[in-house]
């Protein structure tokens, strides 16, 4: 059998639903049930897991579930521990930054969820302080991972597109307002003062969709808007849903392309995929969500004419065609899981850190400016 390496991993915010379903099962129980990540050297890194929560008997329960032995509500503690190296934070985004802190000044390396902080000055603040400490650092950035997103990037990286003209994104699906059927995610995505708000948690995925498949984000014009003022939270009661709830934006990118997204927890699907992009070039255009991609051809492409007094005979949707696989698709996260621990263990390339998550953190800043001041917001590059 090939050699376990540890890699001692805080793990804090395990019993929400990212930190659970995606992080710890899909991603690092999955690991483990892989016999660990493959070193180019040899030997295989196999992850050691301290859970860290609030609550006792919430951890106590997820650890017995999965057969983990450690956890702790104690921080501090578990960033003490010498068999400890790396922290990650799936926390509600408004007590990340202090833990990340914590864990920075214990030396330790970080991986987390987005958006990194609540402000701009806190993500680039963290960012300093992780790259002053020497520690590495990565931001889950799992939409790049997702099958769809790496068959359009296969696409722009092939020339596909000719020149890119313009990205539209629709993401988003109704998100039951709790009084009569359950909502389906949680209330402090609702409440402003609690860090819940859709451009704080949606502007961080499109500022590095756009910026890694297509090009840096230069200029942002949003309407922002909150559609449902009312909610009902996890124990049935009424709050005001003080945070937005729909975006309407536009980014400006490098090369003249636009990019127009629309973000909103209070639309009925009527897509094949809870986000998509359609992505138009002189050559060819694509339409890729989570995990289709179709494409359309410049010599493929029909020519409709504008006549509202005759039924179309054009079906429009059948003119696509399927881009295949090609590749096997893991779990996105698992994925950047296994990158984040071999650029840890064995210097293996990483680009997507504090910074990257910092740049998110700005988009959405601006966003909320450009909404509030009612004008376009250009965005000034972020000095290391
Ligand atoms: N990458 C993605 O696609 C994605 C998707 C959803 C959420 N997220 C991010 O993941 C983080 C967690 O989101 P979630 O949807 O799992 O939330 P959640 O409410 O399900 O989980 C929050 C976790 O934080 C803990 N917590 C710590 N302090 C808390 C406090 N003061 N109040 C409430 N909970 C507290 C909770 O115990 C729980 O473990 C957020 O930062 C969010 O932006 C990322």
């Amino acid at each position: 059998m090939t050699a376990r390496v540890p890699i001692g991993i805080v793990m804090n915010g395990v019993t929400g639903r990212m930190g659970y379903r995606q992080h710890l099962v899909r991603s690092l129980l999955a690991i483990r049930e892989q016999g660990g990540v493959p070193l180019r050297g040899g030997g295989r890194l196999w992850p050691e897991l301290v859970l860290v929560g609030r609550n006792e008997a919430k951890l106590r329960d997820v650890a017995a579930r999965h057969g983990l032995t450690e956890w702790t509500t104690d921080l501090a503690a578990a960033l003490a521990r010498p068999d400890v190296s790396v922290y990650f934070d799936a926390q509600v985004t408004s007590e990340r930054e202090k833990a990340i802190r914590l864990a920075i000044d214990a030396g330790r390396h970080i991986y987390t969820e987005k958006p990194t902080a609540t402000t701009l000055s806190g993500a680039v603040e963290l960012a300093r302080a992780a790259d002053a400490a020497g520690v590495r650092h990565g931001v889950v950035q799992d939409k790049l991972f997702l099958p769809g997103l790496r068959k359009l990037d296969r696409l722009v990286r092939g020339g596909f597109f000719g020149r890119i003209l313009s990205v539209r994104g629709e993401f988003g699906y109704w998100v039951f307002e709790g009084d009569w059927q359950e909502a389906q995610r949680p209330s402090w995505n609702y409440r402003a003062a609690d860090g819940g708000g859709i451009v704080v948690d949606m502007f961080p995925h499109w500022h590095y969709v756009l910026e890694q498949i297509f090009a840096p984000v230069r200029a942002v014009t949003a309407h922002v808007t909150t559609h449902i003022p009312q909610r009902w939270d996890e124990d049935g009661q009424p709050y005001d849903a003080t945070a937005d709830d729909a975006a309407y934006a536009i980014f400006e990118l490098d090369g003249g392309v636009v990019a127009q997204i629309n973000s909103s927890w209070a639309v009925r699907v009527n897509r094949d995929e809870l986000v998509e992009f359609q992505v138009d070039g002189t050559e060819g255009s694509a339409v890729a969500g989570l995990r289709r991609c179709r494409v359309q051809h410049r010599a493929s492409t029909p020519k409709p004419v504008w006549n509202p007094d005759l039924p179309s005979t054009d079906d429009f949707r059948s003119q696509w065609q399927e881009v295949p696989d090609n590749d096997v698709y893991d779990n996105g996260f698992k994925a950047q899981w296994e990158m984040f621990l071999r650029h840890v263990a064995e210097d293996a390339p990483y680009t997507w850190d504090l910074w990257s998550g910092a740049r998110g953190v700005q988009l959405a800043e601006l966003g909320l400016r450009s909404a509030r001041e009612g004008r376009r917001v250009e965005i000034p590059e972020l000095a290391p």
